[in-house]
């Protein structure tokens, strides 16, 4: 039910408008929800959940994943759509919008199957102490799904899917950034799944999400977003204590370059580590410690490397750095830089730090110091910060006094020495990469972080784990 309110959406490319300004073009508009229609969606979603007794939850796992098998090829159908509306809307190249939504089809198939064979593990009978025991997996109710704007599709569809394949009923709230283009996979929803199952809000979040969250209706809230955001989800829920919560938010992921670093190895790795997707990645590499012996040659090569990157627009061939989404990125870098600089820091590569609209030409930072802005914020976007260091101590003292711990990768040759590094680190934050950058894939390993990085885990298997909860039938043998 929608009653009548629209917002325009703005594309981070840019146009030039009559007075020789650029301007974001206006790319298309939404039906905006407001409280009243995300109150109707909630009371759909708990109608079709119907405590446990709806059709969805009480459909047979192998009925269900009927139901996602066709989804998913109505979604196929819209493929040319979608990428094109993931160019436009968020600025995302060709390349990585067409992985996006391949991987993202990966993604429901692997999901698929691994729900099949938790399925025939469940399905066993056991005795223990005299008790014929029959383990299930069944749903935990209604989900509030929020995704982000760098992955609008794939990391929505990250917790979405294996929420729906559980056998629980969805709200899904779309990006700010990265609405339109979950349009044309509405109406695959709506046919492929019972009423009620699949519903989706429009609009700003303070105004659909509290009436939502305070209704005490939502089991689960999953969010891959922000730390803050994630506190003022939870805070509205009169019980937060019985609230599940699946969250990816904040990280700094840092980078360590040994003595003995491979030099090629270290710079290829941390430029697609700090500069994919214009660094908007919550895995993206953030911060990079660079041995004092190296800093110098690490910095030339890498500097190189940057410049060379090509800007441009999303579509147009071999280009890597696009458009800014959000409008207030580009002041917000500009200003981290001059915060840098008014700390003694320098931009290392030329044209790094130029602003022409809605792009921002990547500036690798350096010497990075306690204190400056860039040494704990996440900065999400094109700077890479620099620090220079003497002993890995140092590297292991900042990732355990900072509130992030996602991701770290480490860059060198000595076995023994990276071994040394990995135990501290592994406890520190939720994956260590040796030599490779930092990255969530393959989405079968686990997803997850420490501190303000996260709260559950995410993996293909993990999520389908997430969204149920393990019951038991038990029968005394007599
Ligand atoms: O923004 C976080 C994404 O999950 C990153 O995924 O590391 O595969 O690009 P990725």
């Amino acid at each position: 039910q929608w009653h009548g309110a629209v917002s325009d959406v703005y594309s981070p490319v840019c146009i030039p408008s009559p007075d020789g300004t650029l301007q974001r073009k206006l790319v298309g508009s939404f039906p905006v929800t407001g409280p009243t229609e995300a109150v109707e969606a909630l009371d759909a979603a708990v109608g079709a959940y119907n405590n446990g007794r709806g059709e969805w939850p009480q459909m047979s796992v192998a009925a269900r994943i009927g139901c996602m098998d066709t989804f998913v090829g109505k979604m196929l159908e819209q493929k040319k759509l979608v990428v094109n509306l993931i160019m436009w809307e968020i600025g995302k190249n060709l390349a990585d919008a067409t992985k996006e939504f391949d991987r993202t089809v990966s993604y429901i198939y692997d999901t698929i199957d691994t729900l099949k064979t938790m399925d025939r593990n469940s399905s066993r009978f056991r005795i223990e102490e005299g008790i014929i025991g029959q383990i299930r997996r069944s749903p935990l109710g209604v989900v509030l799904a929020m995704g982000p704007f760098n992955y609008p599709l794939n990391e929505t569809y990250t917790t979405l899917i294996p929420a729906i394949l559980m056998g629980n009923t969805i709200l899904f709230k779309t990006p700010k950034h990265g609405s339109l283009l979950h349009y044309p996979l509405l109406e695959a929803f709506r046919t492929s799944f019972p009423k009620g199952v699949v519903n989706s809000l429009y609009g700003r979040g303070a105004d659909v999400i509290p009436p939502v969250m305070q209704s005490g209706k939502v089991n689960v809230l999953t969010l891959i977003g922000s730390s803050r955001v994630a506190d003022q989800l939870q805070r509205q829920h009169p019980k937060l204590n019985r609230l599940r919560s699946i969250m990816s938010l904040d990280a700094k992921n840092a980078a360590i370059i040994l003595p003995d670093a491979d030099l090629n190895v270290a710079v290829s790795e941390c430029l697609l580590g700090t500069l994919s997707f214009n660094g908007q990645r919550c895995t993206a590499i953030k911060i990079i410690w660079a041995h004092r012996s190296i800093a110098d040659k690490f910095l030339a090569q890498f500097g190189s490397e940057v410049s060379k990157l090509k800007p441009g627009m999303p579509w147009d061939a071999g280009v890597q750095i696009t458009p800014l989404p959000e409008p207030s990125k580009p002041d917000y870098l500009a200003d981290c830089i001059r915060d840098a600089e008014a700390g003694g820091a320098s931009i290392m590569n030329a044209g790094g730090g130029d602003v022409s609209a809605s792009l921002f030409k990547p500036a690798v930072v350096y010497p990075v110091k306690e204190g400056m802005k860039l040494y704990r914020e996440e900065q999400f976007g094109p700077i890479i910060p620099v620090v220079v260091y003497d002993d890995v101590e140092e590297f292991i003292e900042y990732l355990i006094t900072d509130d992030h711990g996602m991701q770290a990768s480490i860059f060198g040759k000595d076995t023994a020495e990276i071994a040394r590094l990995i135990d501290p680190l592994v406890n520190l934050v939720s994956r260590v990469n040796i030599n490779a950058q930092c990255q969530r894939g393959p989405d079968t390993f686990p997803f997850t972080g420490r501190k303000d990085s996260a709260e559950g885990t995410l993996s293909v298997e993990d999520a389908l784990r997430s969204f149920s909860i393990r019951s038991a039938v038990a029968t005394k043998d007599t």
